[in-house]
């Protein structure tokens, strides 16, 4: 086993089944002797949390996708520096609902903002830190947001157009294009327990590698 855990990142749209397979892969790594935990962005923290909620908050204000962005960014740091990182280096896997990624595909792909502006903030933000794994869920817009939607109250990111989460995907998707290594994408579609048998021999496979040392 390597010194330092594996950070997990698991993504994509509203509803399409993050925290689900999040508790279940948490289950799966604990069972198998794996120490792991649990979290989220934005949030992870009482600052990151506190930032969620202002971001999450509807109002009747237009929020600047910069302001959006520089917020987002400041949770992350904290997070980082907080959370993250000192698990890691105890050890310790993270497995984390939404990390950098999600901020390309909502603020880059849906907002519009300049992916190298993203770029920039992720080196100052991250340094080298990157996801050792990510998990897309992928599946269409409508049926995320049939699943998500059936909660109740729409939070501000929530309440955006159905074009807005299809940009957002598609963005979602081009990363894991061009990353095919670090991505494992999962059509979300499927039956839950199709899901988590994919998702039973993801970790097969990084418990095997994380044995041999080598790399992801
Ligand atoms: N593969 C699946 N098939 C059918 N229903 C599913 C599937 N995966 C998750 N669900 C259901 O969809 C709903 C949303 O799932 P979940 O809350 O895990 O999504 P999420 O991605 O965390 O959503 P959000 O983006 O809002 O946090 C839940 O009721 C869950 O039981
Ligand atoms: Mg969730």
């Amino acid at each position: 086993m390597s010194d330092t855990g594996l950070f997990i990142t698991v993504e994509g749209c509203e509803g399409v089944g993050k925290s689900t397979n999040i508790s279940y892969l948490e289950s799966l790594l604990s069972n198998q002797g794996v120490d792991v935990m649990v979290t989220r962005e934005p949030g992870g923290t009482a600052l990151g949390e506190d930032i969620r909620n202002t971001l999450l908050a509807v109002r009747g204000q237009r929020v600047n996708p910069l302001a959006e962005l520089l917020l987002i960014f400041a949770a992350r740091a904290q997070h980082l520096s907080e959370v993250v990182e000192p698990a890691l280096a105890s050890g310790r896997w993270v497995l984390c609902d939404r990390f950098t990624d999600a901020t390309y595909a909502y603020q880059g792909g849906g907002r519009g903002l300049n992916t190298e502006v993203i770029a920039q903030l992720e080196t100052m933000v991250q340094g080298e830190r990157r996801p050792d794994r990510t998990i897309l869920l992928d599946v269409d817009v409508s049926v995320g947001l049939t699943r998500a939607r059936g909660r109740g109250e729409l939070d501000r990111i929530e309440q955006e157009t159905v074009h807005f989460f299809e940009r957002v995907r598609e963005t979602y998707r081009e990363r894991a294009a061009c990353e095919p290594e670090r991505f494992s994408v999962i059509d979300a579609g499927q039956p839950l327990e199709q899901v988590q048998e994919v998702l039973m021999q993801l970790v097969q496979q990084l418990l095997a590698q994380s044995a041999a040392g080598t790399a992801l």
